[in-house]
């Protein structure tokens, strides 16, 4: 049954005949990272959560990304070119030509043109930010925005949803950042249309007080991870605590429904918090075990908590599968705790750095063809 329900959507992604035939071009999209409050942990094959999962769509963390491409004689293979900031990387090639491969079905282009990618981050490259999900976000709108002028039959809808639909094949996430302020990502019966394939916008009344929700990200450690998201993905296969896992995932999804929409800041948190917490216990119960968060990661979390005891802040905490800390916080509290960030949590980061963001509506085209 659900076999099926996934094969029959996933021919939905694979275009007819394409109507019009193009020689180059070049598009700009501009994509946001994403903070997840329900943790995506665990994935099968082709690149299937094993649960479901919901972020804020960040608004300052950004790839800008453009995609110039020029039709080629050959059509063997997959050429193109990557540039971050002006600069050649070949080290970004292998992660490219797989994800070529995962989408090569449902693009039936790509072999057809030589690309040069052109990308660029909003945040520093060793900021330990991922830029996974924004980059392959808006990589995977720029190709769609081929696909829209090879067939302009294809809807405003479809554009995203696909758009979405490719970028989780990149890296799952990415497939929650190109709309915003929430989206769902993987399939839940409370939520309609949520699709294992693609993300979807959080369909449900959000209250006030989650409008224009802050996250301040505290860089604590700039470098490379020490075991990359794959490996930690896989690592829960085998894991003896998945399934557990996987069941509170999909239950915290559904009690958030109520408490977004009550606006229970109190609630939220503790699902919140608690979701960040059990993705790094995750980590150091997978065997290998290994830890990501380092000891001003704790620091900041002893040092949140006991302001939250002290005032009657809402402030609270989540980590991404890193040492950084996002400190999450409503609109109305953003001086107080601007203030606390800056006196008390700052000498926690690596150089005294951190990024002020706050929720954001996705991805946005910068310029129109050549
Ligand atoms: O998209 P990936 O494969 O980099 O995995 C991201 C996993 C977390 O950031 C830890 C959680 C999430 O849901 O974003």
């Amino acid at each position: 049954m659900f076999e099926d329900f996934l094969k029959m959507t996933l021919q939905d992604f694979i275009p007819k005949a394409y109507k019009n035939s193009i020689k180059k071009g070049s598009y700009t999209w501009s994509s946001p990272s994403n903070i997840a409050l329900v943790k995506y942990w665990g994935k099968r094959d082709p690149q299937i959560p094993e649960n479901p999962s919901i972020s804020f769509t960040l608004d300052h963390c950004k790839t800008t990304t453009t995609l110039s491409f020029s039709k080629k004689q050959e059509k063997n293979d997959f050429s193109f070119e990557i540039y971050l900031d002006g600069d050649k990387k070949e080290s970004f090639k292998p992660k490219i030509e797989t994800f070529f491969k995962r989408v090569a079905d449902y693009l039936p282009f790509l072999k057809d043109y030589h690309f040069v990618i052109e990308t660029s981050n909003s945040f520093p490259h060793s900021s330990g930010i991922a830029s996974s999900a924004s980059g392959m976000s808006a990589l995977s709108l720029c190709l769609m925005s081929i696909e829209k002028e090879l067939n302009e039959d294809v809807s405003d809808a479809f554009f995203i949803q696909k758009a979405s639909f490719l970028a989780r094949l990149g890296s799952g996430s990415a497939c929650r950042s190109l709309e915003g302020d929430l989206v769902v990502w993987g399939q839940h019966d409370a939520i309609n249309g949520s699709s294992d394939l693609y993300g979807v916008k959080y369909p449900f009344e959000v209250h006030e007080n989650f409008k224009n929700y802050r996250d301040t990200i505290l860089l604590v450690d700039k470098g490379e991870k020490q075991v990359s998201s794959t490996v930690g993905h896989n690592l829960m296969h085998d894991h003896p605590f998945a399934k557990e896992r996987f069941d509170q995932a999909k239950t915290n999804l559904e009690r958030l429904i109520p408490i977004l929409k009550e606006g229970d800041l109190e609630a939220f948190i503790k699902i919140v918090e608690s979701e960040a917490l059990t993705l790094h216990a995750m980590m150091m119960t997978s065997m290998p075990y290994f830890i990501l968060m380092k000891p001003n990661t704790l620091e900041i979390i002893n040092k949140i908590w006991a302001f939250r005891e002290k005032t009657d802040s809402k402030i609270c905490f989540t980590l991404d599968a890193g040492a950084n800390v996002h400190v999450l916080y409503p609109a109305y509290e953003s001086d107080q705790v601007s203030e606390f960030i800056k006196n008390e949590l700052v000498a926690f980061c690596q150089k005294g750095h951190y990024i002020s963001d706050r929720i954001g509506f996705g991805a946005n085209q910068l310029t129109m063809k050549n």
